[in-house]
């Protein structure tokens, strides 16, 4: 088991981010935690109002392609580990403006990864640089199967690419320059803080909202549902306990076809709101689909559950229940992130879809 003193999250002011960072503060009360992050339209410092005074952590705005000040953290903070979650993460922006992506995803990681093996160069030790991933790398199952660590890499869409391509700059710094590394990719995550061009949010403010509830295709596509807050505790343990040059596929074992998630979301949105059931259902509206949009996401965790003893703590009725109350509590939240620029998104991604 390995101890933190310093430990540099970047991302953190995103959705998986600032759950990893409230995580990292109460788990491990020894260690200090700095958070790096652009604030793009995705970073939020609200997120992260509960501990902004806490003394254990420090926030610093900036971009992970900028080598001098990252540099510069290293010599400040003298990190003894990174956990890499900044990403460019939503698969409809990649189709429209793929250059982002392989400028923060690609660029980004490997910036990195060239200032932890500098900062590092007197010895590796216990240190380890943490890259947080997804299982978008292997591509798209038809109606069976599991990805394992082992499943090729057939990423499809330009968020995807982009992110199998930091994997394997990641595993090419370990194997040349013998950088301590780990990597971790992970299913579909829901739950608080979750920017609402993501499914679960953006269809409960339409359904609180009665707008359209835009459905891609024909809403048959699958995906694995895991709570944030158990792919936080997730990225504690492997952090903290995962081999060196090890991946561990992180999921909930939890698959839900898009268009009956929408109406659990329905349901459990106008029960909340004392609507009469189904008032919603009208709501719903079959949108053109994602371009290239993979079928089936699902993920075999046995490895992480064998080696490192873990597993989903909550069922998904409860967490799904939980996340809906919260942005319903929280609409402040929900309405000051969805003002200004993601109306201009919104116009752009769903008024030529219909
Ligand atoms: P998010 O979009 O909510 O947050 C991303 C954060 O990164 C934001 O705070 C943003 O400001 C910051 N950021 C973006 N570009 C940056 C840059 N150039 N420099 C510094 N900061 C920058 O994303 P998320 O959903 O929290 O995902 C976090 C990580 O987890 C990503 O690497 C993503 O690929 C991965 N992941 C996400 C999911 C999911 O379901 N959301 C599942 C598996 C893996
Ligand atoms: O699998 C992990 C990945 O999950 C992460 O790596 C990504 O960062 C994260 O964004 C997520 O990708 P998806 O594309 O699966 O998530 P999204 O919430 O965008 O879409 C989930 C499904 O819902 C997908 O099949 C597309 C569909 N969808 C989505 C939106 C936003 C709709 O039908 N309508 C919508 O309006």
């Amino acid at each position: 088991m390995r101890n933190f003193k310093s430990i540099l999250v970047t991302g953190g002011a995103g959705f998986i981010g600032s759950h990893v960072i409230r995580k990292l503060l109460i788990n491990r009360p020894e260690a200090k935690v700095v958070n790096l992050d652009a604030l793009t339209y995705a970073g939020n410092l609200t997120n992260l109002r509960d501990v902004e005074t806490n003394s254990r952590y420090a926030f610093v705005k900036g971009d992970i392609q900028d080598a001098a000040l990252i540099e510069k953290l290293f010599a400040d903070y003298t990190f003894d580990a990174v956990v890499h979650l900044a990403a460019e993460s939503h698969v409809d922006r990649s189709i429209e403006n793929p250059m982002a992506f392989l400028q923060t995803n690609i660029l980004g990681t490997a910036t990195l990864l060239n200032a932890a093996r500098t900062a590092w160069a007197e010895g590796f030790g216990d240190r380890i640089f943490y890259h947080i991933s997804t299982d978008e790398v292997y591509g798209s199952l038809e109606a069976d199967g599991l990805f394992t660590e082992e499943t090729a890499y057939d990423p499809r869409s330009p968020y995807s690419s982009s992110k199998a391509s930091s994997d394997h700059l990641v595993r090419s710094w370990h194997h040349t320059y013998g950088l301590p590394v780990v990597i971790s990719n992970c299913s579909n995550n829901y739950g608080a803080f979750q920017f609402p061009e993501k499914l679960i949010p953006l269809m409960i403010r339409n359904i609180r909202d009665e707008m359209p509830l835009p459905i891609y295709g024909e809403g048959i596509n699958v995906r694995d549902w895991l709570w944030v807050e158990d792919h936080a505790s997730a990225i504690d343990i492997i952090l903290h306990a995962g081999a060196n040059g090890r991946t561990y596929n992180i999921g909930g074992l939890n698959e839900w076809k898009n268009i009956d998630l929408v109406h659990e979301l329905i349901r459990l949105v106008d029960k909340a709101l004392g609507r009469p059931e189904g008032y919603s259902k009208k709501l719903i509206t079959f949108v053109k689909d994602r371009s290239g949009h993979d079928l089936r996401y699902a993920i075999d965790a046995s490895r992480i559950e064998k080696e490192l003893g873990w597993t989903p703590s909550i069922k998904f009725e409860e967490g799904l229940a939980a996340t809906v109350d919260w942005y319903l509590n929280n609409g402040d939240w929900l309405d000051s992130v969805t003002s200004g620029a993601y109306q201009k998104y919104y116009e752009t991604m769903y008024g030529n879809r219909e």
